[in-house]
């Protein structure tokens, strides 16, 4: 097979398991003998004149750090032109024409992009950046909100470290008598906090998916054997004429019920901590299947875990199977989400535990 050379690129919010992708990208381009280009800084760094590259067969980061959370080609910044800056201005039309000049310019055959689903959103949109080359995905968040795959890289780890965390939290909590209100990420995806919930078997789980009875959860809190404990709030929650931080509005509703709490914000502590097994074993599996799909010339696809296979699906499929909301930060771009749905089998476990997850599926 011809020799090829190929681009990395990871994009969007960084979360652990962004390294051993690149490292095990790295591995393949070497043992096939092809050349391999890291991009810095995501799509700011294509943009940027000259593109800020790394030569990745000679220059490939130490392999013992691969597991460690971040990514070593970083993801983006925030002071410079990019995707949501220029649409703001007006001129994403300009942005993106300047995005496929520096890939023409960069001679690649394929381009591994590891993003979200507002990076694979976009991709499938301005799908005219990456004509004339191979471009293949790789789903990464920490939010588990891209459709059409079971896992994505980074979930397992934030999941690992939300539980590590309230573990430390559950301690103190106990020597005081007190609840902890623990703010979980996962934007308006109930996933992260749902996961983390089960595994520490926390008293209640409030997700954006389920609408949930303040009365009932003071209820329930009070009718614990316990006096401590986690409930955890997933940020995307809301109550109804009450603005501020989710964990903060249900801590003003314990503080009124006299139940004794302190709030927690573990932030993006979430998105680091080295990456866990799981995470590395789903990279591994992800690269081999895109670098099967680049030894097959596919391009718009992305890799997917679904029903225990790898394979790859089109972008087009990817984006028209999830729930379409406006991006948030790109004025008139679309992304497809994926949430929890109703028949989501750890909600019912949830439910079995005892655990309050709110009143009504959505
Ligand atoms: O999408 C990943 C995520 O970590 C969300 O869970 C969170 O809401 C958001 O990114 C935080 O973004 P930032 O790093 O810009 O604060």
């Amino acid at each position: 097979m011809k020799k090829k050379k190929i681009g990395i690129i990871t994009t969007g919010g960084d979360c652990s398991g962004l390294n051993t992708i690149i490292q095990r990208i790295t591995d393949g381009c070497n043992l096939r003998k092809w050349q391999l280009i890291g991009i810095k800084d995501g799509t700011d760094g294509l943009y940027a004149s000259p593109t800020q590259t790394i030569d990745m067969n000679n220059e490939a980061f130490q392999f013992a750090d691969s597991h460690l959370a971040g990514s070593i080609l970083s993801n983006g910044r925030t002071d410079t032109t990019n995707f949501i800056t220029s649409a703001r201005a007006g001129k994403l039309a300009q942005f993106n024409n300047k995005l496929k000049k520096s890939l023409y310019d960069l001679d690649l055959d394929a381009l591994v992009l590891v993003g979200g689903n507002g990076s694979l959103s976009l991709a499938h949109t301005y799908r005219e950046i990456y004509s004339g080359l191979s471009l293949v995905c790789i789903p990464k968040t920490i939010d588990m909100d891209i459709p059409k795959t079971e896992k994505t890289i980074g979930f397992d780890t934030a999941v690992q470290q939300l539980v590590s965390y309230c573990d430390q939290l559950l301690l103190t909590a106990r020597s005081h008598h007190r609840w902890f209100v623990v703010q979980t990420m996962g934007r308006d995806c109930g996933q992260l906090a749902l996961h983390a919930g089960v595994a520490i078997a926390a008293d209640a789980i409030l997700i954006p998916e389920i609408k949930f009875d303040v009365d009932n959860l003071v209820k329930h809190i009070k009718s614990s054997k316990r006096d401590y404990g986690i409930i955890l709030v997933s940020e995307g929650i809301s109550i109804r004429g009450h603005s501020g931080k989710p964990a903060d509005m249900i801590a003003r509703k314990l503080n009124a019920a006299n139940i004794p709490n302190r709030t927690a914000f573990p932030e993006h502590i979430q998105r680091a901590g080295d990456t866990v097994a799981t995470d590395r074993i789903l990279a591994a599996g992800f690269v081999d299947c895109a670098f099967k799909a680049i030894e097959n010339n596919e391009t718009y696809v992305m890799t997917t875990f679904e029903n225990g296979e790898f394979k790859t699906i089109s972008l087009d499929e990817f984006f028209k199977a999830g729930k379409f909301q406006k991006d948030p930060n790109i004025p008139g771009a679309i992304t497809s989400n994926a949430y929890v749905e109703p028949d989501n089998i750890l909600l019912q476990i949830a439910t079995d535990m005892g655990i309050y997850m709110g009143e009504k599926k959505r």
